[in-house]
Formats: structure tokens, C-alpha cells, sequence
């Protein structure tokens, strides 16, 4: 398989490229002497300056755009391309039109590869953490972190932006996407996506489209009807898409619906290009293109990371006429024009700048503060008193180091190195590593008159015997993911259920704070008194976590994704395929192509359970606050279709709140649960009450009609729902919808 190929391949590559770059001329491009070109004139449309450009290119330096130049070289023996920053992608300029390099870099939750160079890269909290903080504000916060940060090293282009949603909660990469509801999975990701292209760095939004679970990845074929398509895994695209207009998206590396996604017609040209009227290039995931003719002709702009079929190939068959003149200059001017809006050709990056370590660890604790969700809190436990309590069990997770990340190509490296030791037999690119922000520190710090002790957890009785010695104890537990491997199941690896099960036995004051890429299983829940997820925190995760537990911030976050108590009660108890692929594997044989049949369709987490009248362990939309809400006065306004309704915070402490509006469609729709269509987070004192507007937004609301190929806003009598979650929604009313 391709992923496993990788790395070999890239650390051959990175050896290469670092090796020649102690050689290499300055980076920086010629750019003075073509002030005066015509296209530099930036009253011009983008658009507008793509076409000039494009009038003074030859075939050549067409080719040149619309294909990357490999690993590190493209074929063996090849010079290295002097300006290439030891990002995952190069495609180099075209210094004479004064069109830059094309830098590309990993950066779905801060930049990849910083390392190489002695740089320095902020890792932020996984981006399904950045979901559960259902504030756009703070993820175009993340997104210009990212961008700022690229600008810094050199880069012009993120290949971060995933918005795959989670169908399948063990799926390796759901870190990186931002949950199970399109409209909450669309707005994070699109306003990402902005804040990375608001410091004039290039964006993208993958794995365009369904690229679901890792298991067989590269040959799975993913099978779902057009409807729930439309309403759900393309609508997170569309509104991602629509919301930041990135300069490209990157089609994945699975097949859907029969045709490989980087050659795929409905999904490229019809619904990308013409429904969702993308101008930006389509991008293939590396080493994603499987032909010439076809690719092009249905989508693809460029090819990546080499030019298997996009270089000497694809000029070929444009000049035996296979594919026509008019298609790579499409494919060129959407280069162009994006380079052009997002500001890389007015603004060149130029890496001379040292990047800010303290800035970006201020505003990744900042979104991870807002990121984390309080699960359980019985007896109002917390938050704890930093003066009153006298000792503390801090156990497992390395928490006395550090905290965990996920792996794989959005993996960013530590500063200092990975704080725990490497795990013997994995790839570099899957090492589970910790971050340099240590738990037991700040907690330390912050306990100021107790006794606050640490045991790994390897041990459940030794670490239960320093609980029962404590007054509180705090169990940090980890699910490890990363990209090309799924986890097979829910539940806690390393024996870590039964270390929980140990503690809360010895320990009737027990804390868990969960350092999860997705969601668990949780066999021990009833036994603890409090439990936290701070999911991957990032490097300011120590004192976020230590922050919320004791009081310093109200916990805010909601969950972005269902919480199912075992994997009986998904849609698919087993990862598809994933039993076909081990046994291949064993055998050492090559997997053959298999279908992965989405028979759930729509219904993607809380729209299955409410459809099964399945009880989840945690709905989606949940999360406690040390404070409470109560929630009144809901109108609809049918003529403005808009909803208006109060939440007044009737506790003690000050608290965000994040009021959820969900529609339930008349029946004529056949969709037996309700969706998200609206919510607002809410700062509120105590005792204080805010009224708010929200719109009804029509798309959120409709339904996609297979017949018509289009949105259809359905006749009817709606269903309105608030509250503070999936589940609970005290305040009810009806919109009707006129013929
Ligand atoms: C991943 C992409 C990533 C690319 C470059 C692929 O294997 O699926 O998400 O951007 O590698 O590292």
C-alpha cells in the first residue's frame, strides 16, 4: 500500500534535500525587475491577471504548474530544486513571468517537518478539539496561527483543512477533522481555512471527498447515495469551501462511488466546479492520480508530488490532441488566480523572520481552554479548591512530561523531541509523541499547599495504593490515532480501563482527564466522579487542563461528535475491511480493491442514534460548565425565517454557553431525527441574560433532491428545537414552510 511506502521514500528524499541544501544559493526570487508586467497591477482582477500571465506561457512552463517535483527529486539522479523548503510539495516558478515557487506544507494542526531546519513550529490542539469549541472566532484564530507561522518558514501554501466527517469514529485521522454535523464541521474548518489565508498564505480544504477511515484507503471504494452525500460529507465541503474560498482542495485517495476521487467527474466538475462554483485547483493526494486523460478531463489541476501522469504524459496528450489546449490552461489559470487572490505574488514570502514560540503557545492554549469538554461532574467535584486540597494522585499518561499528539503527516515536531521514548517497531511519521507541557507541573503549581505525587499507571495497584493515600486523585488516560491505521475498536488501550476501574476503587474523589484523537468507550464511567476530555490539547495543554480543574476557566466546550458506549451500537461494529486488509497483510499480498457501503447514509452519529433510538454515553452537543443555563422565550419568526430566544446564566460563575438550534423536517423528507441549524456561543456573568437572533438558513434546512439534482426547500410543517444539546432541548416551536 502507498502509505506504507512513504516513509522510506520521504526520509530517502528529506536525506537528499538536506544534504544539498547546506549547498544552495539563497532562496529568495528575483522579483524587483517585474514590478512593471502587466499582471502585477493589483487593481486588477485575479482573474484578470491569470489570463495575462497565461498569454506569455509556454506549453512548458504549463506543464511546469500543474504537477509537484516528487518526494525530494523526481527521478534519480535529478537535480534537487534549490528553492524546495522541505515541505511535503514543491512546484517550482516561473521566474521570468515573476510567479513564485509554490511552497507546500503539512499544517493541519500547526506546521510539519519544522524540525528539519532547527524551526519552530506551534502545535495546537487536534482539530476535532478546535470543533468542540463551535467558535468560528477561534478557529480562524487557529488557521492564522498556522498561516503565520507557514509565512515564517518559508511556506506559501497549507495542505491542512481537513473536513472528512467522522462516520466512523475509529478512523486514525478523526483528530484532524472536525466531527460528525457538516454545518459545525463546514464553519470550523471554512473560517481555518480563512484565518490560514488571511496572512496571504494559500489554503486547502481534503480529502475531497469521503475519505472516511484509513483502513485501505488507497483502493477502498466508498458507496453512498447522492441525497445523503449531498446532505451530509459534501455538504461539510461545501460550506467549508464556500466560507473560506481556499486556493485548492485536495481530492482523496479512496474511490467513491466506482471512480477514484481524483478522477472523478460528478465529484470534481460537476458538484466541486460547477455546484459549489470552486475557483480554486484540485490537488491530488500524494500520490493520489491514477491516469492522464481521465484525471484531467474530470477534474484534477495538479498533480502531486510528482508527474507520473501530469508531466511528460499529460503534455503528450495535449499535443496529440487526447486532451485539449483549453483544459490546461483552465487548470493553470486556477493556479494563477488563486496565487493572486490569496496575496503570494503581491506579498512573496521571504523566511527570514524567527517564529514566535510565546505567541503561538498563548493562542493555543487560549482555543484549547474553550476546546475542552466537561463529561461528568458528579457531586460537583469540580473544579478543586487550589488552596484547601492536601495531596493529589497524578496518574499515567506520561503526565509528569508531557501531553499527547496524533501521528502521521499532520504530526508536528516537539520542541526539545518527543518527551517520552520512542515505541519500539513503529514508523517515525506514526510515533505516538508527547509534547513538552507537563500536567504534574502545573499542577504542582497551581496546588499550592498539597502534596501532589505522580505514578505512571503501568502498574493498576501500585498506582490505586497512591490514590487511596491521596484526597483526590486525576487519571490521565490516552487513545493514541494516526493517519494509515484505524483503531480497531473504542476502548482504551494498554489496559488502561482496568487502571481507571483500580483507582476509582481505591479513590472515591477520582478524575479522568482523557487525552483522546476520538471517542471511548468509558466501562468504568459510574465508578468516577468527574471526567474531562481534553482530546489532543496542544502545547499550552498542561495549563488549559490544570486551568479547568481548578476553576481558572469555566469549561465551555461541547462535544462535536456522539460519544457511543461500545461499537455495537455504530452503524458498522467493524471497520469495513479492516479483516480483509489484515489477513492480505499477513499473507504479504497486495489488497484488492472492496467496497465500503455506507449504509447509514445520512444519518452520520447523533441523526443514527436518534434514528435507532440508540442511547449514546455522550450525546453530540454535550458538555457540563460550572455554572448553569436555563433557556425561554422561543419564537419563530416564519416571514424572516429567523428564531429568537433568551438564555440567562442562573449560576455563580461567569460561563460560556453554546445554544444549539436543530430542525426536524416534515415527514414528507423520510428523515427521522433532527439536524443542526444554527447556534451562537454566548458569554454570560452570572445572574445575566441575553436575547438572540438566528437565522434559519434555507440550504440547512432542505433537502437534496436526486431527481432535480438540486436543493429543495420542502412544504411543511418544521420542527424548532433549542438547548444546550442533541438531547436536550427544552424550548420547542413550528415553522411552517409555504408551497
Ligand atoms: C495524506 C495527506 C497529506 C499528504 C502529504 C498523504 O498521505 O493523506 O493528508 O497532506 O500525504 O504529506
Amino acid at each position: 500500500m502507498r502509505n506504507s511506502s512513504k516513509t522510506p521514500k520521504l526520509a530517502a528524499a528529506l536525506a537528499v534535500l538536506t544534504a544539498l541544501l547546506v549547498a544552495a544559493p539563497a532562496r529568495t526570487q528575483s522579483g524587483a525587475s517585474k514590478k512593471n508586467l502587466p499582471w502585477m497591477n493589483a487593481s486588477l482582477s485575479a482573474d484578470r491577471r491569470a489570463d495575462l500571465v497565461l498569454e506569455q506561457m509556454t506549453l512548458d512552463e504549463k506543464i511546469q504548474l500543474v504537477h509537484g517535483t516528487g518526494w525530494g527529486v523526481l527521478r534519480d539522479g535529478d537535480p534537487v530544486p534549490p528553492r524546495s523548503n522541505l515541505g511535503a510539495g514543491f512546484v517550482p516558478g516561473i521566474d521570468r513571468l515573476g510567479i513564485p515557487d509554490i511552497n507546500l506544507a503539512d499544517s493541519a494542526v500547526g506546521v510539519r517537518m519544522a524540525a528539519l531546519e532547527s524551526r519552530y513550529a506551534t502545535l495546537l490542539p487536534s482539530a476535532l478539539g478546535l470543533a468542540a469549541t463551535w467558535d468560528p472566532e477561534a478557529a480562524f484564530l487557529f488557521g492564522s496561527v498556522i498561516g503565520r507561522e507557514l509565512r515564517d518558514q518559508g511556506f506559501n501554501m497549507s495542505i491542512g483543512g481537513g473536513v472528512d466527517l467522522a462516520r466512523e469514529p475509529r478512523n486514525g485521522r478523526t483528530w484532524e477533522y472536525a466531527g460528525e454535523d457538516p454545518l459545525l464541521a463546514g464553519t470550523i474548518v471554512g473560517q481555518l481555512s480563512k484565518g490560514v489565508q488571511s496572512q496571504k498564505v494559500m489554503g486547502d480544504i481534503k480529502h475531497y471527498a469521503v475519505n472516511d477511515q484509513e483502513t485501505g484507503r488507497d483502493i477502498l471504494n466508498a458507496v453512498i447515495g447522492k441525497r445523503a452525500l449531498r446532505e451530509s460529507d459534501l455538504l461539510a465541503f461545501e460550506i467549508a469551501i464556500t466560507t473560506a474560498e481556499p486556493a485548492g482542495v485536495m481530492c482523496a485517495y479512496n474511490k467513491l462511488n466506482g471512480d477514484f476521487s481524483c478522477e472523478n467527474d460528478d465529484l470534481l466538475n460537476q458538484v466541486l466546479k460547477k455546484d459549489f462554483a470552486f475557483k480554486g485547483w484540485v490537488l491530488s493526494d500524494w500520490d493520489g492520480t491514477h491516469s492522464t486523460k481521465k484525471a484531467v478531463l474530470n477534474g484534477l489541476d495538479m498533480e502531486m508530488p510528482g508527474d507520473e501522469f501530469l508531466g511528460p504524459a499529460l503534455k503528450k496528450a495535449i499535443d496529440n490532441g487526447e486532451v485539449p489546449l483549453a483544459r490546461l490552461n483552465d487548470m493553470v489559470h486556477r493556479i494563477l488566480r488563486s496565487m493572486f487572490a490569496v496575496g503570494v505574488v503581491d506579498d512573496p514570502v521571504v523566511p527570514r523572520r524567527v517564529t514566535d514560540p510565546f505567541r503561538g503557545r498563548e493562542d493555543s492554549e487560549q482555543i484549547a481552554e474553550k476546546s475542552m469538554v466537561l463529561l461528568k461532574n458528579a457531586g460537583a467535584l469540580l473544579p478543586l479548591s487550589a488552596s484547601e486540597v492536601r495531596s493529589i494522585a497524578v496518574i499515567g499518561s506520561h503526565a509528569d512530561v508531557g501531553v499527547l499528539s496524533g501521528g502521521g503527516s499532520a504530526q508536528v515536531d516537539a520542541p526539545g523531541g518527543n518527551a517520552i521514548d520512542p515505541k519500539p517497531g513503529t514508523a517515525e511519521w506514526q510515533q505516538p509523541v508527547y509534547f513538552p507541557s507537563a500536567p504534574l507541573r502545573y499542577l504542582r503549581k497551581q496546588a499550592r499547599n498539597a502534596k501532589v505525587d505522580y505514578d505512571p499507571g503501568t502498574d493498576p495497584a501500585r498506582a490505586a495504593a497512591l490514590a487511596k493515600s491521596s484526597e483526590v486523585a486525576i487519571v490521565f488516560v490516552n487513545q493514541y490515532m494516526t493517519e494509515g491505521r484505524d483503531n480497531e475498536t473504542l476502548s482504551l488501550p494498554d489496559n488502561q480501563d482496568a487502571l481507571v476501574h483500580a483507582v476509582a476503587a481505591a479513590n472515591p474523589r477520582t478524575i479522568v482527564v482523557l487525552e483522546t484523537g476520538s471517542t471511548i468507550s468509558m466501562p468504568w464511567l459510574d465508578d468516577v466522579k468527574a471526567v474531562l476530555a481534553a482530546w489532543y490539547p496542544g502545547i499550552g495543554g498542561a495549563q488549559a487542563i490544570c486551568n479547568i480543574l481548578f476553576g481558572e476557566v469555566n469549561p465551555s466546550a461541547k462535544l462535536p461528535i456522539t460519544f457511543a458506549r461500545s461499537e455495537a451500537d455504530l452503524p458498522h461494529p467493524e471497520i469495513q475491511g479492516m479483516q480483509l486488509v489484515k489477513k492480505a497483510e499477513a499473507e504479504h499480498r497486495s489488497v484488492p480493491s472492496f467496497d465500503v457501503t455506507y449504509t447509514e447514509g445520512i444519518q452520520v452519529g447523533y441523526k443514527w442514534f436518534e434514528a435507532e433510538k440508540k442511547q449514546p454515553l455522550f450525546p453530540f452537543g454535550f458538555g457540563l460548565s460550572y455554572t448553569r443555563y436555563s433557556y425561554s422565550g422561543l419564537k419563530v419568526d416564519e416571514k424572516q425565517r429567523q428564531v429568537t430566544f433568551t438564555v440567562k446564566n442562573t449560576g455563580s460563575r461567569p460561563g460560556g454557553e453554546i445554544a444549539q438550534v436543530y430542525a426536524q423536517l416534515p415527514s414528507a423528507a423520510g428523515e427521522p431525527f433532527k439536524r443542526l441549524v444554527a447556534w451562537e456561543r454566548l458569554a454570560l456573568a452570572p445572574g445575566e441574560s441575553k436575547t438572540i437572533t438566528l437565522p434559519l438558513t434555507p440550504l440547512y434546512l432542505s433537502i437534496f433532491d436526486e431527481q432535480k439534482d438540486a436543493w429543495s426547500l420542502l412544504p411543511g410543517e418544521y420542527k424548532v428545537l433549542v438547548g444546550p444539546s442533541s438531547a436536550d432541548t427544552p424550548l420547542a416551536a413550528s415553522l411552517r414552510i409555504h408551497d
